[in-house]
Formats: structure tokens, C-alpha cells, sequence
């Protein structure tokens, strides 16, 4: 569905995400040999250099110093170096100098979901691949953080963003004339996302979806804010795995803003 004029300017006013980058989120599902993977990523200088760099942060715990886009790949696989690199390409997008609270919020939010959809694929066993899980999780919300910037001195929506729910989306819709939702499935197409990354980002307030990965995204809400299910997707001992895997996780999350 087209949105406002004013977020679709917005949008072609980003840096565009790496070729590179968006042809590893494709193939996540097939795999790819580490030495294709390094290779392609050799050929945009930038987003090796952002590479190497990301992997000397503490977020990441990488012992050893990454010396190339290869050993990137070859060191912590392929599925690792594309949470990276959509990590650190969305940090160089949205996340820049001074933030408020609501966008603090905002990044813990989406990283506690990114992590909470990989522990839920861990312990139940789905076959997903965590790479794409992680780009779900981690984008899932962002039409947010895209109507709070361009609206940034409209109070009423940003205290609908920050509640959250399926009312926030109703009075989306009615301020600015489409939800965090729409805005976001308009700028994955845009971007090349996945589809089925996309789908399920689409979904993820409709609970008659019943596709694996967008009752992932739905599941990941309640597991980490620690709320009953409405359909209890696992036994009691598996869903206290899946909590305890989170809440190490989101001890790393802090690191995400240094
Ligand atoms: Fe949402
Ligand atoms: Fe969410």
C-alpha cells in the first residue's frame, strides 16, 4: 500500500542498504560457501571496513581480531555475520549522536525480540535460519522509529508509539495516515527484504497468522516480557529454556548503544 508522501520522500532520503548485504540475507536459507560469502562481502570496501570493526565490539564477545571479510565468515559463520552487518547498517541509518528515551526503548525493544526469536528457533527446534529470525526480529518494529523521526514534534503519536497494541495502530492510521506496520512493509519491498522476512514483519499484530515465523515474532513478545501465551506454543520446562537463554542475551544488549 503507497504511504504519505512525506514518509516516502523520507525513506529515499536514506543511505541505500548494501547490495552486498541484502544478497547474504537472500541466501541465509540455502547457506553459501564461506569463501563466496567472504568474497562478495570483499567487494564493498565500505561494508567490510564496517565488518571488521563491528566484530572488535564487546556487543559480540569475539576474542580474536578479524582480519578480513573471509575470516569474518569463516570464524563465526554466515548466519552471525549478517546480524552484524544489518546491526551496525541500521545503527548507521537511525541511531546517530544524541537519543531519547524513546528510542533507547526502542533499540532494546527490537534487539530483546531479534534475540527472543533465535532462542525460541534453538529451543524448539524450527527450521529457520537464525540470521533471518534476527533480521525479522530486528526489524519487525522499526516503521516506529521511522514515524517517530519524520513526526518528531507530534506528541500524541509518540506517546501511541511508545503504548503500543493494536489501538496505537488504529490511532497511527488516523494521525499520520498509515500505521508503523504499512510504513514498514512499504520500505522492505523497497529494500529487497525477503519476502518471506517481510510477511511476517506485515503480520506481526495479526494473530490468525499461524506461518512459523510470524508466530516466532508474536511468541518472542511474550517470552520476553515474561506473559502468559495465548496459545502456549511448548511445554512449561521448554518456555523457561527460552526465557533463561533471553534474559543472557539481553545483558548484551547495553553494548548495542556504546
Ligand atoms: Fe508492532
Ligand atoms: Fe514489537
Amino acid at each position: 500500500m503507497p504511504v504519505p508522501q512525506k514518509i516516502a520522500s523520507y525513506l529515499n532520503s536514506l543511505k541505500p542498504v548494501s547490495p552486498h548485504l541484502m544478497e547474504i540475507l537472500n541466501s541465509l536459507d540455502t547457506g553459501g560457501s564461506v569463501l563466496d560469502v567472504g568474497r562478495k562481502l570483499s567487494l564493498d570496501p565500505v561494508l567490510s571496513a564496517r565488518l571488521i570493526h563491528a566484530c572488535s565490539s564487546p556487543l559480540y564477545g569475539i576474542k580474536k581480531k578479524i582480519e578480513s571479510p573471509v575470516h569474518a565468515v569463516a570464524m563465526l559463520g554466515i548466519n552471525k555475520v549478517a546480524e552484524i552487518l544489518l546491526t551496525s547498517e541500521l545503527k548507521k541509518n537511525f541511531f546517530k549522536g544524541h537519543f531519547s528515551t524513546y528510542e533507547y526503548d526502542f533499540w532494546e525493544h527490537s534487539l530483546a525480540i531479534a534475540y527472543g526469536t533465535q532462542a525460541l528457533i534453538r529451543c524448539m527446534g524450527f527450521e529457520i535460519s537464525l540470521g533471518k529470525a534476527f533480521t525479522t526480529g530486528l526489524l519487525h518494529d522499526l516503521g516506529k522509529i521511522i514515524l517517530y523521526k519524520i513526526y518528531k514534534d507530534n506528541a500524541e503519536l509518540a506517546s501511541w508509539l511508545a503504548a503500543g497494541g493494536n489501538a496505537a495502530l488504529l490511532k497511527e492510521k488516523e494521525i499520520v495516515g498509515c500505521n508503523h506496520v504499512e510504513v514498514m512493509t512499504f520500505a522492505l519491498i523497497k529494500w529487497g527484504i525477503p519476502i518471506d522476512v517481510v510477511k511476517a514483519i506485515k503480520d506481526h499484530h495479526n494473530f490468525k497468522n499461524k506461518d512459523d515465523m510470524t508466530r516466532i515474532i508474536q511468541w518472542a513478545h511474550f517470552a520476553v516480557y515474561g506473559k502468559e501465551y495465548p496459545e502456549p506454543p511448548v511445554t512449561s520446562y521448554v518456555l523457561k529454556r527460552v526465557r533463561q537463554d533471553i534474559s543472557r542475551d539481553l545483558e548484551l544488549v547495553d553494548l548495542f548503544f556504546h
